[in-house]
């Protein structure tokens, strides 16, 4: 109920109408990314695509729509990388410190945000929570910081690397075959089709988990309250039973995944990953036709459930 009533209140925060006024902003900062990608490839014959360009448009985007000022987002992306860790099937000991450092370094970030923007509001979605949970709670001011902090917490943790990996993953999976890169720049219209088989392909959360509210059956298996279920997304969309040849990289396959969850839950912010990728591919195609990579990319090997690319080198 609680869930039911948070979710309730955020809408859909990521609607056409929403999405289209958000888009020329998103394009002028994957834009301004690109000439950063530029600069650093005129400068050093290679750049990291992940630091430069990958990680930088989801922090811009989100960072915009909330009100974050950009000298905060180098602290932002430092202590979500180290905070996911608590997300992680089995984490050790010293991860898990790690990811409590992090988090109270978050909580002291937001608390002062959300302070800062109550004392001078702006004209941003942070400002409309603060309005909304202050008249939601009005004689008790620490549930409405309470509520808006988790959301802004939930929003940092949800959308920034998740987003960072699709746009290194799609750039990595297009550049590494130049046949591919080629066919998708004569035909831009399956942009979208091969965002979705990135997506498909190597998804950003690989595991999700749920708890049995009640004795269940699930696909013909019984499952006991109480038992904790781990839904393998990664697996879902390598089934042949699903989608054909799953291994194959293929733009027009027009296949299946759970990549953004599903019920409930399903992700909120799946219609603005997209338009990032969506942009940001297009320019790239058109501005680095001959982009391809060093060599494969850096992988967090420590991660199993948030999938994080440290780096990917690139060059023209
Ligand atoms: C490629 C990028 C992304 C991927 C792969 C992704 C994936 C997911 C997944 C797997 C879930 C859980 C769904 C479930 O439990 O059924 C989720 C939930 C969520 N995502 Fe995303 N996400 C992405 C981007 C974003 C962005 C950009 C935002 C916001 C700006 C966002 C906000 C959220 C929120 C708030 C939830 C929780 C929804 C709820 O519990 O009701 N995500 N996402």
């Amino acid at each position: 109920p609680t869930h039911t009533c948070q979710r309730r209140a955020l809408g859909n925060p990521f609607d056409r109408a929403t999405l289209q006024a958000m888009r020329p902003r998103v394009a002028a900062l994957a834009s301004g990314l690109l000439d950063d990608l530029e600069n650093r490839l005129r400068a050093d014959g290679e750049a990291d695509f992940v630091h430069t360009v990958a990680e930088q448009l989801p922090m811009h985007t989100v960072g915009d729509w909330l009100g974050i000022a950009p000298e905060h987002f180098a602290h932002i992306l430092d202590f979500t990388h180290r905070q996911v860790y608590a997300q992680e099937l089995l984490p050790t000991k010293s991860e898990l410190a790690v990811s409590a450092q992090a988090t109270l370094e978050m909580r002291a970030f937001f608390t002062e945000l959300i302070g800062q923007r109550r004392a001078r509001p702006g004209n941003d979605v942070l400002t409309g929570w603060i309005h909304h949970w202050d008249a939601r709670y009005p004689d008790d001011r620490a549930a409405a910081d309470q509520v808006i902090y988790d959301l802004t917490m939930f929003i940092t943790i949800a959308s920034l690397e998740t987003t960072a990996v699709l746009l290194a993953n799609a750039v990595w999976f297009l550049t590494q075959e130049p046949s591919r890169v080629a066919w998708l720049r004569r035909h831009p219209e399956h942009i979208d089709d091969a965002i979705e088989e990135t997506l498909r392909y190597d998804p950003p959360v690989h595991v999700n988990s749920r708890i049995a509210a009640d004795d269940t059956v699930l696909a013909g298996v019984p499952i006991a309250k109480d038992t904790t279920v781990h839904v393998l997304y990664g697996s879902a969309a390598h089934d042949p039973r699903r989608n054909e040849q799953p291994h194959v990289f293929d733009i027009r396959r027009n296949g299946s995944h759970l990549t953004f969850g599903g019920g409930a839950h399903y992700c909120l912010g799946a219609a603005l990953a997209r338009l990032e990728a969506r942009e940001l591919l297009g320019q790239v195609l058109e501005r680095f036709p001959t982009l391809r990579p060093v060599a494969p990319p850096e992988y967090d090997t420590s991660r199993v459930v948030f999938r994080r690319i440290a780096s990917l080198k690139v060059t023209t």
